[in-house]
């Protein structure tokens, strides 16, 4: 190892770095200290090695330091571009005073030899400083006391170590503060602990870099997957920035759930990975709409505007056709009609019923829902025939015209609908194919039963409560919750959040979805 120790002895003389091996002491450890201290390092060292969450890692780093070597606090900075980014402070005196490091605002510094931080992390060398407050007038770096002031704390001893990994790279610095002896008076670090924290920064470093790369990864996915669902969502503009609110409700909920300190969810705690798990299925579980055309999902009413069109021009033709027709039967074959009224008052009698079908039709093409007689009428208007310019036989709607307008409630048809459905199937197979880790195994089950109910009347699979693990429960509060509040939603309209909650109360009290998940999520008005 090559790193350096700046003792209390050694600062006089700054810039004559003394190698560690020949000045940190250690010989005077004895050997079954030493193997003892090894063997906690080595144990820290798997403990360390077994953190992949990078916040929690940082935490343990400082603890494990501070315990080491008998620090009353510590911090931990991490390096990048330049600046040194603070990430910890755990301080014993503090948090005795129950209260913890008020007035405390942590802002980078710069890499720089005028920090103590800074001056480690540009040299790579241990600082062990007997007192910060007596710092001879040659070192370069010096001591910030705005921390101490606004804390009534005194720092008196400081250990200052770079970490760095198997690359000589500096990752951050570690600073332990006060060593306390077992009279709880503060003394100097003792020597003999400063290869070792060397070495305990050198293993941190390498989880730090670890944990770094996990995170990246995991950065990349999930903006690849909020990037790519919100361009799916995006298809239509009634499904835009669904996944996105449904991931915040399940978000909401989940938290509510953990801070919950009585009822039904006092024992339930959801950990960080487990909220991750539901995150990414929330995100995920309309995925395979991709498989559902646009035409079926962006379907605001019953007939789209181009065959709406097309029985616009049609309607037309049909009043020019009836009004040939009339005449055609008063001139040319002489007929009389039986009401004798004038032809121009036959032709504009037909003409006027004529509109009057064709604005019932528009009617029904943008109704929400139809009640029987309104069916009734449609199926009367389309079997109503002309003759086209040809001669030809032909009704006023076509069947397939019928069966999209004859449908009572929305606008999909019954096989559109059904195609609708499937999409929680492709979501399924989507992200079970995903080579999700360990801790987020559960994202397939979760995303792919969004759309089942406790009492087994969902889809796909009418899964029952048991079958249901508590965050699908979520997924599916949190999902209805914002298809019904959603704005323009082609099958149903918005609407208002008041209503939207007498809904799903209505869906619990009838079993179909979770009473307490409802309860809390309407009672906290998590929707918010
Ligand atoms: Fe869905
Ligand atoms: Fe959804």
């Amino acid at each position: 190892m090559d790193a350096q120790v700046e003792t209390a002895d050694t600062q006089k003389s700054v810039g004559h770095d003394v190698p560690y091996a020949t000045a940190n002491g250690l010989e005077a450890l004895s050997g079954a200290e030493l193997r003892k201290q090894v063997e906690k390092l080595n144990q820290i060292g798997i403990a360390l090695s077994s953190e992949t969450n990078l916040e929690r890692l940082l935490g343990l780093i400082v603890h494990e330091a501070r315990t080491f070597t008998g620090a009353d606090a510590g911090s931990l900075y991490i390096l990048d571009r330049g600046m040194l980014y603070f990430h910890v402070t755990q301080n014993d005196t503090l948090r005795g005073r129950a209260h913890s490091l008020p007035g405390f605002k942590p802002y980078p510094l710069p890499l720089s030899e005028e920090s103590i931080a800074g001056y480690v992390g540009c040299t790579a060398k241990i600082l062990n400083i007997e007192n910060v407050y007596n710092l001879p007038k040659t070192v370069p770096y010096h001591f910030n006391p705005d921390f101490d002031l606004r804390n009534d704390y005194v720092t008196r001893s400081m250990l200052v170590v770079p970490m760095k990994d198997q690359g000589e790279e500096i990752l951050g610095v570690l600073q332990l503060i006060n060593a306390m002896d077992k009279a709880g008076a503060v003394v100097p670090f003792q020597k003999s602990v400063e290869h070792l924290v060397m070495s305990l920064a050198s293993q941190a470093a390498v989880a730090i870099r670890n944990a770094k790369l996990i995170s990246d990864i995991k950065a990349v996915f999930e903006s690849l997957i909020r990037y790519s669902i919100s361009a799916i969502d995006a298809r239509s503009p009634h499904t835009a920035g669904h996944s996105k609110r449904v991931a915040n409700h399940c978000q909401a909920i989940a938290r509510a759930i953990n801070d919950e300190t009585s009822g039904p969810f006092q024992d339930i705690s959801f950990t960080t990975e487990q909220m991750e798990e539901l995150i990414y299925a929330a995100w995920l579980h309309d995925i395979g709409k991709i498989g559902v055309p646009e035409r079926i999902l962006d379907k605001g009413h019953k007939l789209s505007d181009e065959t709406m069109a097309t029985i616009a021009t049609r309607f037309e033709l049909i009043k020019a056709l009836s009004a040939v027709s009339i005449w055609k039967r008063k001139l040319v074959e002489n007929k009389n009609e039986p009401w004798g009224d004038t032809i121009e008052e036959q032709v504009e009698i037909e003409r006027k019923e004529i509109e009057k079908d064709f604005v019932f039709v528009k009617k029904v093409n943008r109704a929400q829902s139809l009640s029987r007689e309104d069916v009734t009428t449609l199926r009367a208007i389309g079997s109503k025939t002309y003759k086209d310019l040809e001669g030809d036989v032909r009704p006023f709607l076509t069947d397939q015209e019928i069966e999209s307008l004859s449908v009572r409630k929305g606008s999909l048809t019954k096989k559109e609908y059904m195609k609708v459905q499937t999409h929680v199937e492709h979501t399924y197979n989507i992200v079970k194919n995903v080579p999700f880790t360990k801790s987020l195994k559960n994202v397939p089950l979760f995303a792919g039963s969004h759309h089942e109910f406790l009492d087994g009347t969902g889809y796909p699979r009418g899964l029952k409560s048991d079958e249901l693990p508590l965050q699908s429960r979520i997924l599916a509060v949190a999902d209805i919750f914002d298809a019904l509040t959603a704005l323009d939603r082609p099958y149903r309209s918005a609407m208002p959040v008041s209503k939207a909650c007498k809904i799903l109360k209505a869906h619990a009290k009838a079993g179909r979805l979770d009473q307490d998940v409802v309860n809390l999520f309407i009672d906290k008005e998590l929707y918010k």
